[in-house]
């Protein structure tokens, strides 16, 4: 039996509902979860089945109707917005299915947002933003308007505004899903290594076999709840 202190992320009967126009869907219906430090794993599932749901359930961005839900030690199923905004910037970077850049402002300034919402705006955080989106091959476009960048571009801004803060944790949406072959490759190249190098752990949401075998476990989301794939 492993130490509790091992888990980074766990759900037990973890439920939610959205009122649709013909009643009441059940979207997760009871989805027991564990990840530990370190691990990666794949969450595939139909178009609608949840998926997004379920990430932003167990990052608390959106609130599960009933079961537990544990970040790290802690219970967190009962913590305010607010507590879960600071807990989560220090826990996990997250990754939009649509991205959600700031049109406003420039890659850099998009990726040093991360560092800002954590209160991590220090020396040395300008270099290290450059540095991620160099490592994600954004060098010529450092200080590009994000509108001016194409769906590619702004994805892999996205994922090093992910990883400003070095989080132990990191949830993937989609992370290829708007990418052709190549650049979708490239990406879930960079994901993968980031992740194995500073024994991050990798939530991944993606309908591509290829990828979701890439991760050391693979789940599917059915009917409301989570089995092995
Ligand atoms: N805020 C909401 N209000 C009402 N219904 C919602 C809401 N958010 C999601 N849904 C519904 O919940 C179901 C699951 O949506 P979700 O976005 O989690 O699916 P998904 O598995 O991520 O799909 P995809 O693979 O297309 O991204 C869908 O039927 C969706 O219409
Ligand atoms: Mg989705």
């Amino acid at each position: 039996m492993k130490k509790l202190n091992d888990i980074v992320l766990a759900s037990v009967a973890l439920e939610k509902k959205f009122q649709g126009a013909d009643g009441e869907i059940s979207v997760l219906d009871g989805v027991d979860f564990t990840l530990r430090h370190g691990e990666s794993v794949s969450i595939r599932g139909e178009s609608g089945c949840g998926k997004s749901t379920l990430l932003n359930v167990l990052s608390g961005l959106e609130r599960a109707d009933a079961g537990k839900l544990f970040w790290r030690e802690h219970e967190v199923s009962g913590y305010s917005i607010s507590k879960f905004s600071t807990y989560r910037v220090q826990l996990m970077g997250f990754i939009f299915q649509d991205y959600y850049l700031a049109p406003e402002l420039n890659a850099i300034e998009n990726v040093l947002l991360g560092a800002r919402i954590a209160g991590q705006i220090n020396l040395g955080v300008r270099e290290r933003a450059e540095a991620l989106l160099i490592r994600v091959g954004l060098k010529e476009r450092i200080t590009y308007s994000s509108f001016k960048l194409s769906g590619g571009e702004r994805q892999r801004v996205a994922v090093a505004r992910a990883l400003i803060n070095d989080p132990p944790l990191v949830l993937a949406d989609e992370p290829t899903g708007n990418l052709d072959e190549l650049t979708g490759h490239a990406v879930m190249d960079l994901l993968l290594e980031i992740a194995d190098e500073s024994a991050k752990s990798l939530v991944l949401v993606t309908h591509n076999p290829e990828f979701a075998n890439r991760t050391q476990r693979q789940l599917v989301l059915h009917f409301g709840k989570l089995d092995d794939a």
